[in-house]
């Protein structure tokens, strides 16, 4: 039998030499989930048993192989809500928590109580669902087209007891947009990576389905169509709310004004990067 803690060091050394930056943590995440204990090295000398020995092991293999440790876990926290990925789905990343903060905020502050939201490219849905925990009197839709993403979206929507309706569709069709009427929000993370993004994504990256990173030619297809396509889908006084890529916002901010939505903000992410934007259609732009 192996100590948890000569198991660890060899784990994590395992881990180093592949040239993980982030051995330790990844190790300390693969102890917990197979232990069950969110402190494994209180108790060094204590003896893994076999089964979690060899599902240690397995897991770390994984990992040095550039298996995405979200994906090897099979979960990941978003906003303080679990939600299942693996290869098929998009992991849920901390930039995305500010798109959703942007959501909670217009809506408390225009008195929005019950809003009807749709998330646009849903994913695993962590969006949607976090918007309807924290504002548990919202109508929220969930829009995705990806037959490998949608069953962890439903998953997420179980987990996580959020009564989110999806709707299977293409984002980009009219007969999709055509199904939602009088929204207060439309918000989404559409794909937004460039052609040449594409071609240089760090190996992890590609371990993620192209569909949720490709943002076609320069990264911007997604906010040219679904902004006319969808802001016949929204209330006057209603917002679109994006995320996008580092250095997109001029552009996406550009073609929310030419579609006509007014009161354009952004807003910078944890790293300090103009991540998001809010835009609303006024009474004048109605169309
Ligand atoms: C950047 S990911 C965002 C996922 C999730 N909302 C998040 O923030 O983690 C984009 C998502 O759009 C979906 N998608 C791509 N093209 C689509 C389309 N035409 N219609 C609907 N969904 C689409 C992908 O499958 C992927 O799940």
């Amino acid at each position: 039998m192996v100590s948890r803690s000569e198991l660890f060091r060899e784990c994590q050394a395992a881990l180093e030499a592949a040239g993980n930056p982030d051995a330790r943590f990844d190790t300390m995440c693969i102890f917990q989930d197979c232990l069950g204990d969110r402190n494994p090295l209180f108790s060094p000398l204590e003896a893994v048993p076999s089964s979690a020995e060899a599902q240690i092991r397995a897991m770390t293999e994984r990992r040095r192989n550039g298996e995405p440790l979200q994906y090897i876990l099979g979960e990941w926290e978003f906003y303080g809500y679990p939600f299942r990925v693996g290869a098929g789905v998009l992991i849920p990343r901390p930039d995305t928590e500010t798109l959703v903060d942007n959501v909670i905020q217009l809506c408390r502050g225009n008195g929005m109580t019950s809003p009807k939201i749709a998330d646009l490219c849903a994913g695993s849905g962590c969006i949607a669902v976090t918007l309807k925990k924290e504002l548990p009197l919202a109508e929220v839709y969930a829009v995705e087209l990806s037959q490998e993403a949608l069953p962890y979206l439903r998953q997420n929507i179980a987990l996580n007891e959020a009564a989110v309706t999806v709707i299977e569709g293409d984002v980009l069709a009219e007969t999709t947009a055509a199904r939602l009427t009088g929204l207060d929000i439309v918000v989404s993370n559409p794909p937004y990576l460039t052609a040449e993004e594409m071609n240089d994504l760090q190996a992890e990256v590609q371990r993620e389905p192209a569909m949720a990173l490709d943002g076609g030619g320069d990264g911007l297809g997604f906010y040219r169509r679904l902004t006319p396509l969808w802001k016949r889908a929204l209330n006057v006084g209603g917002f679109i709310c994006y995320e996008f890529g580092m250095g997109q916002h001029e552009q996406v901010g550009n073609i929310l004004a030419e579609n006509g939505f007014e009161n354009i903000k952004f807003t910078r992410d944890l790293g300090g990067i103009v991540r998001t934007v809010t835009a609303q259609k006024t009474e004048e732009n109605n169309g």
